[in-house]
């Protein structure tokens, strides 16, 4: 087994959540196994170790879990991208279409100076919304996003067109439901 195909092992499918006809990948069988957390977390850091990024973004909430562990790796600093009113200083928003529902982003409107290079950080890519509006933030800060990194992948949601232009990574993809 490749280590990709552990990695995809070590995902649970779960069917029709959180609403009817959603199948979700639930990512926390692998962040609890030892193995599986440091070659995921190893991947990532391979990819991007040449960047020369400043700032690795992470988008609440399962961004959060591997944003740190890749900055620590990197050696830059994490943001939290936040949903709204989480963030206790002057931020800006972005709103975005969810593949179940709308939501908001929030980010401090001095957490990325002018010219930094950042790394976005998610667990998932689907429709590519959420990650698009993240996009949106960071350059409406003045800062260049030089990587968007995905643990996984569904390719059948075309969420990299929403991207276009960007350099985006990820470590498992999905090309249909039924995996
Ligand atoms: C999920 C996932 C990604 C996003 C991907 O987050 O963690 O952030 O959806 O979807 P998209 O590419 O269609 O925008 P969700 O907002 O469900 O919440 P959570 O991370 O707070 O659990
Ligand atoms: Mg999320």
């Amino acid at each position: 087994m490749t280590d990709i195909d552990h990695l995809k092992a070590l995902v649970r499918s779960v069917p029709d959540f959180p609403v009817p006809g959603i199948l979700f990948y639930d990512v926390t069988t692998l962040l609890k196994d030892r193995k599986g957390f440091a070659t995921l977390v190893d991947a990532l850091a391979e990819q991007y170790v040449d960047h020369n990024a400043d700032l690795v973004l992470g988008i609440e909430a399962r961004g959060f879990i591997f944003g740190p562990a890749l900055a620590y790796r990197l050696g830059a600093g994490f943001v939290p991208v936040r949903k709204p009113g989480k963030l206790p200083a002057e931020t800006i928003a972005a709103d975005y279409e969810l593949e179940y529902g709308n939501n908001r982003l929030e980010i401090h409107t001095d957490a990325v100076r002018p010219g930094q290079r950042v790394i976005i950080v998610d667990d998932l890519l689907a429709t590519g919304g959420t990650a698009a509006a993240t996009v949106e933030l960071v350059t409406a800060l003045g800062g260049e996003v030089i990587g968007l990194g995905f643990v996984i992948e569904l390719d059948f949601l075309h969420g990299r067109d929403k991207l276009a232009g960007h350099d985006v990574f990820s470590l498992l993809r999905y090309d249909d439901t039924s995996e």
